[in-house]
């Protein structure tokens, strides 16, 4: 019965009048059900959020709990009409879809990501309200009470919009953060230290040379005994300001962070007393240690500590978009402005955004096409390249499924020096990565003189 009530639903496409009662009087039932779920599944712990934004906050989150929950949450009770062949079939790939390209779970409801919702998840929702594609047209007609009101849109907007920073925001100068001299001293002498490593060959800045945009422009940097990585070398400039460190987040921070490449056996394959043995005798670092610490007594956390302090300080103020957003309009050319213009025009804001232009929140790459499953076949111009476990992702962190191929959104802060481009390395041209981005991220078919000006844009970060 379900099965011809469904086709029914599809062949009526219209908004008319008569079809919604129609509807109504037919699906009464299962309507009653499902508002019941909604209600009884969530505690909704997060109406209870303290400061400035609690009362829209938890309006606003309600408002997304209601409407949204079922395609954007791990945790949701369905129907027992969500069970019939189409309309099971038809939920299930939205709900999979859904919940891999947003997950509310992780900033909005559960808090997964222990963070703040970051700009790119505030602009996306923003995008999908303004446009008004959500929820999608076959769920609208199943559960109309799911549109979105006038008042709903205008609530969860003014959330968004007292949530969001300027979409864009200057590096601060060096001397604003107030860092300790000796200790930056102290992490830069160990930064460029190659006994750092095993074998004495390898320093961080053999992986991000500071001349080289903070990486080693390589696909995959050399370990020790030539030992070959599976993924790109991020850049160190502006990396303060990542939300979480790696490109799937595994670190929480860049002192954690520090830890990792020192004991990596593909990386630098020792450990923080061997490093101590061969620098503890040196009198420059029991200097900096005993003026840093009080005392020359070295250990791997104070180590860890400095060269986080040092990569603090590699960040990267007075690029000529500085300049522009800081209100010197001469400071991009024609080329460039209009190559700003039309990278918020694509949307491409959603993801990069915020100090680094992006860096603040993680995303799947391959929204609007499989970027995977085109790669191994080598379409679409792509290298053949077969899928490693380093192509998970976020899911190699947190194990869910929804995290498959989510990556932190990289910086694009000095863009044009840190190439190859992607996770994976395998894109040398800016021009390509911006073609890719528009077919993959943002579904659109970019033309090749937009490419240009958004690529002339991109060298001014
Ligand atoms: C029936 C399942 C379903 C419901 C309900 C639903 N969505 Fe979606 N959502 C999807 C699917 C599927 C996608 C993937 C994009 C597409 O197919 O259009 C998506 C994508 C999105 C995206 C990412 C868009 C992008 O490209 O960045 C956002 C944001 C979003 N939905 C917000 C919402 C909001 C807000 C609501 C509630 C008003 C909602 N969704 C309700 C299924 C759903
Ligand atoms: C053999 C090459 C190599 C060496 C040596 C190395 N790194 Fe890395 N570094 C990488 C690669 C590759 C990644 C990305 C790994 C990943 O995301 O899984 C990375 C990631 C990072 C990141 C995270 C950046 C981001 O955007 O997430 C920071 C910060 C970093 N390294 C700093 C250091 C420091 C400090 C040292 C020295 C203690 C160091 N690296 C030594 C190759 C190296
Ligand atoms: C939905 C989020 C999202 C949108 C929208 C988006 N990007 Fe990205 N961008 C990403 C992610 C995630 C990566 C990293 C993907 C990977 O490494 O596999 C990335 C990588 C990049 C890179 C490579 C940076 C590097 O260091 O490797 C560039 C350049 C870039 N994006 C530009 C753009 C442009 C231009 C647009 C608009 C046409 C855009 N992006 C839209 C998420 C997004």
């Amino acid at each position: 019965m379900f099965k011809i009530l469904y086709s029914f639903i599809s062949m009526t496409k219209s908004k008319s009048l008569i079809s919604k009662q129609l509807l109504a009087i037919l699906l009464l039932p299962a309507l009653l059900l499902s508002f019941h779920s909604a209600k009884a599944a969530f505690d909704p712990a997060w109406i209870k959020v303290e400061g400035k934004y609690s009362k829209l906050t938890g309006e606003a989150t309600k408002i997304l709990m209601q409407k949204c929950k079922d395609c954007h949450t791990a945790n949701t009770e369905y129907p027992f009409y969500s069970q019939f062949p189409l309309v099971k079939d038809l939920l299930n790939s939205d709900i999979r879809k859904g919940r891999a390209y947003f997950n509310m779970d992780n900033e909005i409801f559960l808090k997964r990501f222990d963070t703040d919702i970051s700009a790119s998840s505030l602009n996306r929702l923003k995008t999908v309200l303004e446009e008004g594609s959500m929820p999608p047209m076959q769920y609208k007609m199943i559960h109309w009470d799911s549109n979105f009101s006038k008042t709903d849109k205008d609530i969860v907007l003014k959330w968004i919009s007292d949530l969001s920073e300027s979409d864009f925001l200057p590096i601060p100068s060096k001397e604003s953060l107030g860092l300790n001299p000796d200790k930056v001293k102290l992490g830069e002498l160990l930064y460029h230290d190659k006994r750092l490593s095993r074998d004495n060959t390898l320093s961080c800045a053999s992986c991000h040379d500071l001349a080289k945009g903070g990486t080693d422009q390589s696909q995959f940097s050399m370990g020790i005994n030539n030992t070959q990585g599976h993924i790109n070398s991020p850049t160190v400039y502006n990396s303060s300001y990542n939300i979480k460190q790696f490109w799937d987040g595994r670190a929480e921070d860049l002192i954690a962070q520090a830890h990792g490449p020192v004991h990596n056996p593909a990386e630098m394959g020792s450990n923080w007393d061997e490093v101590i043995t061969k620098l503890k005798d040196e009198s420059e670092y029991k200097l900096l240690f005993e003026k840093v610490y009080g005392s020359p007594e070295m250990s791997g956390d104070k180590m860890a500590e400095a060269i986080a302090t040092f990569e603090e300080s590699l960040i990267t103020p007075g690029s000529k978009f500085d300049d522009y957003l800081k209100g010197n309009k001469m400071a991009l050319n024609k080329d460039e402005k209009e190559g700003f213009e039309l990278f918020k025009k694509y949307n491409c804001n959603n993801c990069h955004n915020g100090v680094a232009i992006g860096a603040n929140s993680f995303q799947k790459m391959g929204i609007y096409k499989d970027y995977f499953a085109d790669r191994a076949a080598g379409e679409n111009g792509l290298n053949v390249f077969a899928i490693s476990k380093e192509d998970w992702g976020r899911y190699n962190v947190t194990k869910s499924e929804a995290d498959k191929h989510v990556f932190k959104v990289p910086t694009l802060r000095n863009v044009k020096d840190t190439f190859p481009y992607l996770h994976d390395g395998t894109v040398t041209e800016l021009a390509q990565v911006v073609k890719i981005m528009g077919e993959y991220q943002v579904g659109k078919e970019i033309p090749e003189d937009d490419i240009e000006k958004i690529v002339a844009f991109l060298k001014t970060l």
